[in-house]
């Protein structure tokens, strides 16, 4: 794995040439919570980087927090959205500057996976626990998903980016469990997959018709699809 992913400088350096590309994606992780999760619930993305699921989650009126402790990455979105309404902070995950359950819902997506080291993770569950009223949610790249570990196999060959950890669901569940978290519930469910082609904004350079609606169905089809085309694992923890 990539042990320069610790380093803000290095996602300084690596967002220059991403986020153009990340923030061209349709926000699905903004389109699952508010199709899974009482909008009521205030919201703290945590290691947000793009934070293009939080300035979705926004725009449906949430009261919302991005995060992320990449100071160079934050003032390039501040400048390149100055109308947005999205709070941004600098945070760093394992220290985060947030009262005891001060936050409704937290969740990360993509962050986990940087990290080899269970005992790194122990500390960001519990971090971000103790700042969570209700739901902490983290997003992981799903093992059982092997077309896709080899696209990325591939694909470190020419990027240090896609050279992350991916997790089996039982493994993750045996990690927060080892990591001592009191916890009322948790479930792994699906994440991504074929269906979101139908999230595409433009088809052969057209408008989508049928966005508006499909935001709303996808996130509730991943539940049908196998885990061996699950793009990610949503390990829900309801505390
Ligand atoms: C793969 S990116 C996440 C992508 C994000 N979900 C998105 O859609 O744009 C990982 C992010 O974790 C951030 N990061 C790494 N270590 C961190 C830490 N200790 N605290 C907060 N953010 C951290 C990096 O700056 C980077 O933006």
């Amino acid at each position: 794995m990539n042990n320069e992913f610790n380093h803000d400088t290095y996602w300084s350096d690596t967002w220059i040439k991403h986020i153009e590309s990340y923030l061209a994606v349709p926000p699905r992780a903004g389109y699952w919570i508010t199709s899974h999760f009482p909008v009521s619930l205030s919201i703290l993305e945590i290691a947000g980087g793009s934070c293009r699921d939080s300035r979705y989650l926004v725009s449906q009126d949430l009261d919302v927090i991005g995060s992320d402790f990449d100071q160079k990455t934050l003032d390039y979105l501040a400048k390149r959205y100055p109308e947005s309404p999205l709070l941004m902070q600098k945070e760093d995950a394992f220290s985060l500057s947030f009262a005891n359950k001060s936050i409704g819902l937290s969740f990360s997506n993509g962050f986990w996976v940087l990290f080899e080291n269970n005992q790194q993770i122990y500390s960001l569950i519990h971090e971000q626990a103790r700042i969570t009223e209700k739901y902490m949610i983290s997003l992981v790249h799903n093992i059982e998903n092997i077309k896709l570990v080899n696209q990325f196999k591939e694909c470190t060959k020419l990027d240090s980016l896609y050279d992350i950890r991916f997790f089996h669901r039982e493994e993750l569940l045996e990690i927060i469990n080892e990591s001592g978290l009191k916890y009322k519930s948790i479930v792994m469910r699906k994440f991504g997959g074929p269906i979101d082609k139908l999230l595409t904004p433009k088809i052969k350079g057209i408008k989508n018709p049928i966005q508006t609606i499909t935001k709303k169905i996808v996130p509730h089809v991943y539940d049908y699809q196998p885990w061996t085309v699950t793009e990610r694992i949503a390990c829900v923890i309801e505390l």
